[in-house]
């Protein structure tokens, strides 16, 4: 199977996630776009979905699926969404797209995380894949010389900016042992907007996608 059949594959599983007559929170990128076009095939059993980017709102809106503002929805009984990396303990790198904020405020919200990944993705340590951090433009080299201090080596995303206005670091060079605490400490510094570890709040499942069928992983 090509990577995009397997990304397939977990997308259509993840449709067993969705909470009939409900709101789906929807993450970002190419994953998760395969999701949104198997959730069309359902869209008339769900009231609507809540997105956590533009792109994805787009795409939602295209197949007539009803976009929510988060602000709206007081319950969201799951959030769907792929990881540039994630770990046995569903900690995840996640931001290669450029969306973690507003992914990281939706999963926040949502009651239970369903991650889709093929099985390139799943690692037994974070920071191979760079760790993307969104941060405020006046910050950006103040926050670089920080992520210097903590052993990376940041790099601007030339020429993106995010849906909220800001500016991506891609940090290089990290083996990320404890996630939790470096999530903690890069979120402290003053201007960083998020940072795409997904430790203090991991995935509750992941679903990955192998030549042998769709795996399900818990922590
Ligand atoms: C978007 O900002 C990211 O967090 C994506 O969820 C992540 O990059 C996975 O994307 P793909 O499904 O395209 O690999």
């Amino acid at each position: 199977m090509t990577q995009d059949e397997l990304k397939q594959a977990v997308a259509r599983a993840a449709l067993a996630h969705v909470v009939e007559g409900r709101i789906v929170g929807v993450g970002t990128g190419s994953t998760a776009n395969f999701f949104i076009d198997a959730l069309a095939g359902i869209k008339d059993r769900i009231a609507g979905a809540v997105a956590s980017s533009e792109s994805t709102r787009q795409r939602l809106e295209s197949h007539g699926i009803r976009v929510f503002d988060l602000n709206e929805v007081d319950d969201l009984p799951v959030y769907i969404d792929g990881a540039d990396e994630i770990t046995v303990e569903m900690h995840m790198t996640k931001g290669g797209g450029g969306a973690l904020t507003r992914e990281k405020i939706v999963a926040a919200v949502a009651q239970k995380f369903v991650c889709i990944v093929d099985e390139s993705k799943l690692v037994p340590v974070l920071g191979r894949f760079p760790l993307p951090v969104e941060v405020i433009p006046l910050a950006r080299a103040y926050v670089a010389r920080e992520l210097v201090r903590l052993g990376g080596e940041p790099r601007l995303r030339e020429g993106f900016v995010t849906d909220n206005g800001n500016l991506i670091l891609d940090v290089h060079g990290l083996s990320i042992v404890d996630p939790e605490a470096l999530e903690a400490r890069i979120t402290q510094i003053a201007g960083v907007v998020a940072c795409g570890l997904f430790a203090r709040r991991p995935a509750d499942i992941c679903l990955l996608g192998g030549s042998a069928g769709v795996r399900t992983l818990s922590a």
